[in-house]
């Protein structure tokens, strides 16, 4: 199909190499900046420009892959000018709002779309490497699903449908996933780096830890994957930890604690945690030590 990236970023970027390869092929690319779309067009050699009219009105399937703030706008911007033909799909790849937030391209006779990447693209080559085999989420008007389960598939992703109102309570739970993980790593550095490891040797430490870990939780889910002081039932130990961070770093307390409590929910679920030891816990975790 034919197909136009307006906004050449991250996403942008890696959906044109990624497109292309499978088969589509670009009409162009447009940015803010000339000089994001003639980098992103030279991977792919493609047009490239600053006027998204010059590449929407040709393609029969236009992404939006602009920050989330302005896609409404710039979408605005191309139907006032009739720059979406009869029957195009008009797709945004944000994962907070739902198509919802495109439904002027009707104005253009154009069915709106939004198609999110599950997958995080730190930058284009990180995203055209992790993006196949990922799961993307896709829901819009009923004309524009066919094709987006197709792209999903041509693409080499899993395809995920929910529904529009959605959208929000679903990023929320990516969000947690992939940057509350990457800070909560973070974290743990800072209180290695006060137990005295540098933080070059900190990260490859734990490394090993955090993929066992995550091999664990594909196996058995992230309930039976619970091990530690909590799922054991040994207050003493996390009294310990408290006492430690209390002494070097206070400020990360509330954020151990908050931790602390829902994993004594998890390790509940489990099973293996006696009354007695969930409240010593429980008065650990959600008072004074
Ligand atoms: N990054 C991720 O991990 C990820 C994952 C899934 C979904 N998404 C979604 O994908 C979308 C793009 O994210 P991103 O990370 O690729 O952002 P990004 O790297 O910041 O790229 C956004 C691009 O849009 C361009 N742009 C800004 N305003 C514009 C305008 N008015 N008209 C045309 N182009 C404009 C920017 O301009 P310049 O020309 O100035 O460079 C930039 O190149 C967002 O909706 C985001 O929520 C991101």
């Amino acid at each position: 199909m034919r197909i136009a990236i307006i906004g050449a970023g991250n996403v942008g970027t890696a959906l044109a190499v990624l497109l292309q390869s499978a088969g589509h092929q670009l009409t162009g690319i447009a940015s803010f900046s000339a000089a994001s779309a003639a980098a992103a067009a030279r991977r792919v050699n493609a047009a490239h420009g600053t006027d998204p009219l010059t590449f929407t009105r040709q393609a029969e399937i236009i992404f939006l892959t602009t920050p989330d703030r302005v896609v409404a706008e710039v979408c605005e911007q191309i139907v006032c000018q009739n720059g979406f033909s009869a029957g195009a799909i008009v797709a945004h790849t944000s994962g907070a709002h739902s198509s919802n937030i495109l439904e002027s391209v009707s104005i253009n006779g154009a069915y709106p779309l939004s198609f999110h990447p599950l997958q995080t693209f730190a930058n284009p080559d990180a995203g055209i490497q992790n993006l196949p085999g990922s799961f993307i989420t896709v829901e819009g008007d009923e004309e524009a699903l066919p094709v987006a389960r197709q792209l999903v598939a041509d693409l080499g992703c899993k395809l995920l449908e929910i529904p529009t109102a959605s959208k929000p309570l679903y990023h929320a739970a990516a969000c947690i996933a992939c940057n509350y993980f990457t800070t909560l790593i973070e974290e743990a550095l800072q209180v290695m780096e006060a137990a005295g490891v540098c933080r070059a040797d900190g990260l490859p430490a734990l490394y090993p830890l955090i993929e066992g870990t995550l091999n664990n939780i594909r196996r058995v889910g992230p309930t039976q994957a619970l091990t530690g002081p909590i799922a054991r039932g040994d207050a003493s130990t996390v009294k310990l930890h408290l006492s430690a961070l209390e002494k070097k770093l206070p400020e990360l307390m509330p954020f151990y604690r908050v931790l602390g409590l829902a994993t004594v929910e998890l390790a509940t679920a489990k099973g293996t945690l006696s009354d007695t030891e969930r409240q010593k816990l429980l008065v650990y975790l959600g008072g004074d030590v």
